[in-house]
């Protein structure tokens, strides 16, 4: 299903970094709240007001989130099936510490009374900030600029500072201050049938179990209900400018307030500094919570508001030089990508015991949960980026293990572990089996991850503190789960599976399931006999651990040797799985534009019935096992899945624009890399105010790097074999490989690598092998610009 040639009028200024809303409007105000979040990984505040929006509830969702902080809510199942996931873990919405309230000679200021004069909100990707400013006119006349500063320092995982300026503008008089921490939190509910988002959370809201006060400050304690959790948030406050009248700080059931009165005189300007910290019993002794959060909010408060900022800035920019990503030609596509990049920025704040929400710390879509989103989109992404951050993503996987192998002792295997679909804190979280613990590949998405992140980092080192346990633990389930089927010449086959097109489920021999099933049976017993060579007691304490023994490796060999792979010999393509090609295909031409998503129009079942894609499966397989497929293989197989598509999954577009660019469908890949790009700025899911789309903003960067640059990797080396798409004029990125930093600039005739860091760096350039030295430069012609070729 053709995507292309859409066109959205942008809804935020086009700047290289920053984006700005003009024009408040509370139509729009869900999805600026998401787009304009600040985050650091640990804590996501969204770019809600911090006066509220109380005239228009609906149009605000004022949530903060710390990843991995959860309420574990039953999963109502009418008709209950053995085995089925019991309960589902819910990030929660917690303590409100963003409120401040402002009054004018008792006015009380909201832009939803009296007239907005100027509003700006921004999102300053290259300082690291959320920034607002707007000069408002109350009822009464008063004139009045209020300019808000948010930070989440990514240095200070547990902290939020905001700093509100006010200034009378033609008046003096009396302002009043109140800033609080409300307790009196829930989750939101949306649209009940839509799985993709999260419901209310009813009688296991967070509870108030405390609140201690203190001078101009307070610390409210609060817990869950099921998962038996606690979190702090402390607050301290800090008043600069006008004439203090009185300042107290009071508290009701649920909220704590420290009230500032003072006289202002006109053009005067006032400074409420605002230092919130957030712990939880996930991380520390909840006894001990109150107190550090207490003690942060002292600490950054003599550290103060500038040098918070200076770090940040400085934090932000070693992020943008490592990334160097540049494009020219096309303003709005290189917005769309910074912008995506910095989302990363802001969800890469993994310890090793928290993954990456599919929303970030945006909202609560998919309630907060991890999916394969993170291993097969966003690690690649970090893994060239921050490996650091990469490794502490799969360091949290090892954390569930357990977890895991409980999950497929449930699903009657002896042995092994099977990664839940979905999850926080390592239990399966989906009611709907079929979508989610029927896609076994998830382990191979692990897998997958582990093997990119060593090849490009180099770093083996982790296969030998916790990666061989989880890829041996894995690739028995694979073992396990597969069957010999004399029917099809004793090939090994998976059943009841579902690959990761979500519009076909519990299919047998999933095309993509098979390829990487075979994949990582192949990896995980080449990985055995290299560590059996090489590292022989690390081996062997692994394998009495998990009681692995020589028969089973030589039947991880065996199946994989067996492996099914569906083929269709008369169309020459690879059916998705055994039954594909026999389904009609779906009727786009009759399905009206609002009908898409189809699964919020059609029941599963009948989409089951057709030939129709959510997202790519065999394509996708195309582009994680490049090496295996002829180009003539991959065109025919693109040829047929892309016109049934209908990228109603955010996973999608990106995957396609790589595999078109390899295939030379240059427009193609323009048009999806388009879409992937400013696919939440321009909410084209139309979802975005429930949350952005991580592994989509991922994929928007390799659709840059391994699309229109080439990039592949191979045991351990990277090759490139770039061109430049007509709607650009150059492009630039830079990615760490090994411990190097390698600059790519690509101009319309010549292709320039320049190693920026590192001793020395060997790749290939569209098939010459070249080795650099710190410092050194090549250049290349682009041999034959790529040709435009029609898709069809
Ligand atoms: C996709 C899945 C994805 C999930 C979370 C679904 O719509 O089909 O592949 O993991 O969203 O992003």
């Amino acid at each position: 299903m053709k995507l292309l040639n859409f066109k959205h009028p942008p809804a935020y200024r086009v700047d290289p970094w920053r984006i700005i809303e003009d024009k408040f409007s509370p139509e729009n105000n869900m999805l600026s709240e998401t787009l304009f979040t600040v985050s650091n990984g640990y804590i996501g505040i969204r770019g809600s007001f911090e006066e509220g929006l109380f005239e228009h509830p609906d149009r605000t969702i004022g949530g903060i989130y710390l990843n991995g902080f959860f309420e574990s809510v039953p999963i109502p199942h009418a008709e209950r099936g053995y085995g089925f996931a019991q309960n589902t873990q819910t990030l929660l919405n917690v303590t409100d510490s963003k409120i401040i309230e402002l009054y004018l000679d008792g006015e009380r200021f909201s832009l939803g009374s009296g007239a907005i004069l100027s509003f700006r909100r921004i999102l300053n990707m290259k300082e690291g900030c959320q920034e607002r400013k707007v000069v408002w006119k109350s009822p009464e006349g008063r004139e009045v600029q209020i300019t808000v500063t948010r930070l989440v320092p990514f240095k200070h995982r547990h902290l939020i500072v905001f700093n509100y300026q006010v200034i009378p503008l033609n008046f003096s008089g009396q302002i009043t201050l109140r800033s609080s921490l409300d307790g009196n939190v829930d989750n939101h509910t949306h649209v009940e049938y839509d799985q993709r988002f999260s419901a209310s959370l009813g009688d296991l809201r967070l509870q108030v179990s405390d609140i201690k006060l203190e001078d101009t400050g307070a610390v409210i304690i609060q817990e869950t209900v099921r998962s038996q959790l606690a979190m702090a948030c402390a607050m301290e406050n800090r008043l600069k400018g006008g004439k203090l009248l009185k300042a107290d700080t009071g508290r009701t059931d649920q909220q704590a307030t420290t009230t500032f009165q003072l006289t202002a005189n006109e053009n005067e300007k006032i400074t409420l500094l605002k230092y919130v910290a957030y712990f939880t019993s996930r991380d520390y002794p909840a006894e001990k919570i109150p107190d550090m959060a207490l003690e942060t909010v002292g600490k950054a408060q003599k550290i103060g508001f500038k040098s918070l900022c200076d770090e940040q800035k400085e934090h932000c920019k070693k992020y943008w030089d490592s990334a160097g990503v540049y494009l020219e030609g096309d303003p709005k596509a290189e917005q769309g990508l910074r912008f995506n990049l910095f989302h990363l920025l802001q969800a890469s704040g993994s310890n090793g015991t928290t993954g990456i929400p599919a929303k970030g710390l945006t909202s609560e879509g998919y309630d907060g949960h991890y999916f394969w989103d993170t291993e097969i989109y966003m690690v690649p992404f970090f893994t060239s980026i921050k490996p650091e951050q990469a490794r502490k993503l799969l360091e949290f996987r090892y954390s569930i293990l357990d977890h895991a192998r409980s999950r497929a002792r449930e699903l009657s295997h002896q042995k092994g572990a099977l990664y839940p679909w979905r999850t926080i804190a390592g239990e399966e979280g989906s009611s709907y089996f079929p979508a989610s613990t029927a896609q076994y590949h998830i382990n191979a998405a692990i897998a997958f991850a582990m093997h990119r992140y060593i090849e490009i980092s180099g770093d083996f080192s982790l296969m030998l503190d916790f990666g061989a346990e989880i890829l041996f633990e894995t690739a028995r389930l694979w073992e396990d789960l597969g069957t010999y089927v004399p029917r099809k010449g004793n090939r090994f086959c998976y059943n009841e599976v579902t690959g990761p097109d979500e519009y076909s489920a519990l299919v047998n021999n999933n095309c993509y399931t098979n390829l990487m099933a075979q994949w990582h049976l192949r990896y995980a017993y080449q990985t055995a006999r290299y560590l059996q060579q090489n590292h022989p007691n690390e081996f062997s304490k692994l394998a009495k651990k998990i009681k692995l023994c020589e028969e089973e490796l030589k039947a991880w060999q065996r199946a994989a040797e067996y492996m099914y792979i569906p083929y269709d010999e008369v169309m020459q393509i690879h059916p998705q799985d055994d039954g594909f090609l026999d389904k009609e295909v779906w009727d786009f031409k009759s399905t009206p534009a609002d009908n898409y998503p189809l699964l919020l129009h059609y029941h599963p079942l009948v989409i089951y019935r057709f030939q129709v894609c959510k997202q790519p499966d065999v394509i996708l397989a195309h582009l994680l096992l490049s090496e295996r497929y002829s180009l003539e293989q991959k065109r025919r197989d693109y040829n047929y899945y892309e016109p049934i598509t209908t990228h109603d999954s955010s996973l999608s577009p990106s995957i396609f624009s790589i595999v078109a660019s390899e295939l030379g469908y240059c427009e193609d890949a323009y048009q999806y890399f388009l879409m992937s790009a400013r696919l939440d700025l321009e909410n084209i899911m139309k979802v975005t105010h429930y949350g952005i789309h991580m592994a989509n903003m991922a994929g928007s960067w390799m659709c840059l790097v391994s699309g229109f640059a080439g990039m592949r990797i191979s045991e351990g080396s990277v090759s490139f074999n770039p061109y430049m798409p007509d709607n650009l004029k150059q492009y630039r990125f830079r990615i760490r490989v090994r411990g190097c930093l390698l600059e790519v600039i690509v101009r319309k005739r010549k292709a320039r690598y320049k190693l920026l860091e590192g001793e020395s760096i060997s790749f290939a350039h569209q098939g010459t092998w070249v080795t650099l030295s710190e410092g050194e430069t090549v250049n290349f012609k682009l041999a034959g610009q790529k040709q435009q070729i029609n898709s069809h």
